[in-house]
């Protein structure tokens, strides 16, 4: 690698890579050679003479200490170069459709995400993937430690209420029905409660059919977790810890600790949203964590013209409230969800969980169910209720948004490998795209077209 070569003075190196640039002086021809780790540069003769930006190469040669005026400071290789022997062209390449050693935030999203393979050379991006890959690779070291286990939860399921639209799968093998992809693992780390996996974890992609914003992606990544015989200040005092210690990582620093725990009345009052920023200033290296308590159980779903649940279904009224919704005063009954949010965006959601089923039900009926519908929605949940249910509760991180928080970056497009479009396009592959009519049949399908 690159990166290695200043602690390889007088030996000879097999470098590979990408030609970042060329520059030709005469006799002396210099490229700038990309891998991973960064840039060197190799000087040569008309060996390099041949050489185009983005060919990728192989380079042969021996690591020189550069002159004391030819040192370059702005790049960690800016004190060495190689002086090529031999060169190998693996392959050529055509010219980029845009620049890759910018920033790039100037070029149209729609073309950088066409291209994102070239996209992704940009050192921008492989700092913002590889800051990605330490935090989840930290949260998981953190998680293990302290006696999580990571469980994998299914993919095809069945449709999960966390608010948003689901996405449906088509069966082949019984036709006419339909999977949904999960918006969250709720109910499946509910039911590994309930098996008495006591603490679980999930890096798990979720699936929202939404509208898109900077922060919002059709997939998303969340830090999945819940926990058997625990209170929320268990969850809370635990999500500032792992906070805390991701924060060490980098050159940044909380606001306040502990993190300030600000009633959602309060907020609303104070902020106008739940989502606000504690900061006096916006300065990017200051992180204001702060919890959300006391939401409501319940909002008013006007367009539905019913009560839906503030967070899910599945979170509990607090206890002194419960009496409340005895007597139809549903609007006042407090819930035990948290929410966690930093500079002004939501990260985090959890609640502790109802395990009594009759409340479920009754909170569910609430919403508007009636029994038939409870049974055949949630009725696996219910069931599984009925055969010694441990008290829990979790919480799920919005990893994508913890890591732009981290990068700094406006966008969470700018830290997810290849994120759709904002009009839901996905990146370099054409999908949503049309399927062939042999594979409709298959499905039992018909596309009616009309206009929308
Ligand atoms: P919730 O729906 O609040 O809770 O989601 C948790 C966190 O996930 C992130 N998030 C998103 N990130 C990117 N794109 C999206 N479309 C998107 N939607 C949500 C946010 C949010 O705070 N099952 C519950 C968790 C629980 O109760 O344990 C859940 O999914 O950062």
């Amino acid at each position: 690698m690159t990166g290695e070569t200043t602690k390889m003075v007088g030996k000879k190196v097999r470098l590979c890579g990408w030609v970042a640039t060329r520059r030709d002086h005469g006799k002396l021809v210099f490229i700038d050679l990309r891998d991973r780790s960064g840039i060197i540069q190799v000087v040569g003769d008309k060996k390099l003479g041949d050489l185009r930006a983005e060919d990728v190469v192989e380079i042969t040669g021996i690591v020189r200490k550069r002159p004391k005026d030819m040192v370059n400071p702005k790049i960690p290789t800016g004190e060495v170069e190689v002086e090529a022997k031999e060169v190998k062209i693996f392959a050529r390449a055509k010219e980029l459709p845009f620049p890759i050693d910018t920033e790039g935030l100037d070029i149209n999203e729609d073309l950088r995400l066409k291209y994102r393979f070239l996209d992704l050379r940009r050192p921008r991006l492989v700092k913002n993937l590889e800051l990605r890959h330490r935090i989840i690779k930290f949260i998981r070291d953190w998680l293990n430690e302290r006696r999580f286990i990571e469980i994998e939860t299914p993919i095809l399921t069945k449709a999960t209420p966390e608010g948003a639209r689901d996405f449906i799968v088509p069966s082949r093998l019984q036709p006419g029905k339909f999977y949904a992809l999960p918006q969250s693992p709720q109910q499946y780390k509910q039911l590994l409660m309930v098996a008495g996996f006591e603490k679980y974890y999930q890096i798990a992609r979720c699936l929202r059919d939404e509208d898109l914003r900077a922060d919002r992606q059709l997939e998303f990544t969340q830090l999945d977790l819940e926990m058997s015989f625990v209170k929320r200040e268990d969850i809370l005092d635990l999500v500032e810890k792992l906070m805390t210690d991701i924060t060490q990582l980098f050159e940044k620093k909380i606001y306040k600790l502990p993190f300030p725990r600000v009633d959602y009345k309060e907020a609303l009052k104070k902020y106008g949203d739940d989502k606000f920023d504690l900061r006096e200033k916006k300065e990017p290296n200051i992180l204001a964590f702060t919890f959300v308590v006391n939401q409501p159980l319940f909002e008013w779903k006007k367009s539905e013209n019913r009560w839906d649940a503030m967070h899910h279904p599945f979170t509990s009224p607090n206890p002194e409230d419960i009496s409340l919704l005895k007597t139809g005063k549903i609007s006042q009954v407090r819930s035990w969800q948290y929410d966690l949010v930093c500079n002004g965006h939501e990260i985090a959601g959890g609640s502790i969980r109802i395990t009594d089923p009759k409340l479920q039900e009754k909170v569910f009926e609430i919403m508007g169910h009636s029994k038939e519908q409870i049974k055949r929605k949630f009725g696996h949940l219910l069931k599984a209720f009925e055969y010694g249910v441990p008290p829990h509760g979790g919480i799920a991180l919005g990893l994508d948004r913890l890591v732009a928080v981290f990068a700094g970056e406006e966008s969470i497009r700018e830290v997810i490998a290849f994120p759709v479009t904002s009009s839901g396009q996905t990146s370099v592959m054409d999908a949503p795209s049309e399927v062939d009519p042999e594979q409709l049949k298959e499905l039992g399908l018909d596309v009616i077209k009309r206009k929308i």
